[in-house]
């Protein structure tokens, strides 16, 4: 029977286990360069069944946080080489996040224009911008004939990722980012094509799908999404049909996996969304996310609820987690003080099992 260490094959690609390094904004690329010390913390992470990098922007226009990494430049290209070098050198396989934040930014990213989204709605809460955190504005929404041209940011960005020698990318749908916006409508109230039905609503994630699946092979592109996670004021109406829509439309399209985040920020499993409805409506490989540990991971595939486990905080703390697992070896505890910004402190210096 499948558990934690059975491989996995995702398209072409081996996996020799199933524990998946998931997304973490680490914010240590100054100027959205990528460099020679994310190569190193990303390569101390490659007995990871699959790395999924932190977010990257697709655009000058995605950008939300500071020290973010971009992947639409090509010195931004320059600097991912030397990590996708080095997590393949030591044998690992890696997928670059593609990321644009739409409202949760700030117009001093922006020389003073307004963020983007798909209508004018705020978040509540606040920016971390180079100054410290500001309010949030209120975006500006889109308008129709711009969509064309954020699918297009997606499309270069993936060329850009096939340039940099990543394995596939995994399009961020999650989280109350741009994408998220369109999904849910808390924060799209419009009422283009774009807006109100669900086949609106998740038109511009498909239109995203198929430029980047049409730019790197379906089988190298991943979706994640965050049903229940209301991170950044995100809310729905009705987040079963949404999600469940979502997860059909996904379907059928041979992609290398749905991500779903099944919790909330906060880590609080949600009673409102059944995600095994989405598990059975999305035909590939489904990764689950949101404070497993070895037990929970190993019972979740054991019991065919997911194929993958992904881990975040123990995998930002634990460079050899599935040596850890393996052992059944303590973990290290993850420092809080030093997740963002930064040097190799709480980045690179986390401590390994000596062989045995
Ligand atoms: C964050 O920087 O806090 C962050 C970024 C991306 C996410 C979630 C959180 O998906």
């Amino acid at each position: 029977m499948a558990d934690l260490f059975s491989k996995i094959q995702l398209g072409d690609l081996t996996l020799p286990n199933r524990i998946i390094m998931a997304p973490m904004t680490r914010n240590r690329a100054p100027q959205n360069i990528p460099t020679p010390l994310m190569a190193e913390y990303y390569a101390q992470r490659a007995s990871a069944g699959l790395i999924v990098t932190e977010g990257a922007q697709v655009s000058e226009q995605a950008i939300g946080y500071p020290a973010t990494p971009g992947i639409h430049t090509s010195t931004q290209v320059e600097g991912w080489k030397q990590v996708t070098k080095a997590v393949h050198d030591t044998g690992g396989r890696i997928f670059i996040q593609l990321w644009h934040c739409g409202r949760i930014s700030h117009p001093d990213y922006h020389g003073g224009e307004l963020p983007v989204a798909p209508s004018a709605v705020k978040p509540a809460g606040q920016a971390f911008t180079y100054e410290g955190l500001k309010d949030f504005v209120t975006p500006r929404a889109l308008e129709t004939d711009e969509i064309s041209g954020i699918v297009e940011q997606y499309r270069y960005a993936a060329a850009s990722a096939r340039k940099a020698g990543f394995d596939g990318a995994e399009i961020h749908a999650a989280n109350g980012y741009l994408i998220d916006q369109f999904l849910r409508d808390g924060s799209n109230h419009r009422t283009d094509s774009y807006g109100g039905s669900l086949e609106n609503r998740s038109r511009l994630l498909l239109e995203i799908v198929d430029a980047v699946t049409g730019e790197i092979g379906a089988d190298r592109t991943g979706v994640r999404i965050s049903p229940i996670n209301g991170f950044n004021d995100m809310s729905d109406s009705d987040p079963q049909a949404t999600f469940d829509h979502t997860a059909t439309a996904l379907s059928g399209l041979g992609l290398a996996f749905l991500h779903v985040v099944e919790v909330s920020m906060a880590g609080e499993p949600c009673e409102s969304v059944d995600m095994q409805q989405l598990r059975t409506r999305f035909d590939g490989v489904y990764i689950a996310n949101g404070g497993y540990d070895k037990q929970r991971a190993n019972a979740a595939i054991t019991k065919g609820r997911a194929d993958l486990i992904s881990f975040g905080v123990p995998f930002l703390a634990n460079p050899d987690l599935p040596e850890r697992f393996r052992r059944d070896a303590p973990l290290n505890e993850a420092d809080q003080a030093s997740f963002y910004g930064g040097d190799e402190h709480g980045y690179t210096d986390y401590s390994v099992l000596k062989v045995v």
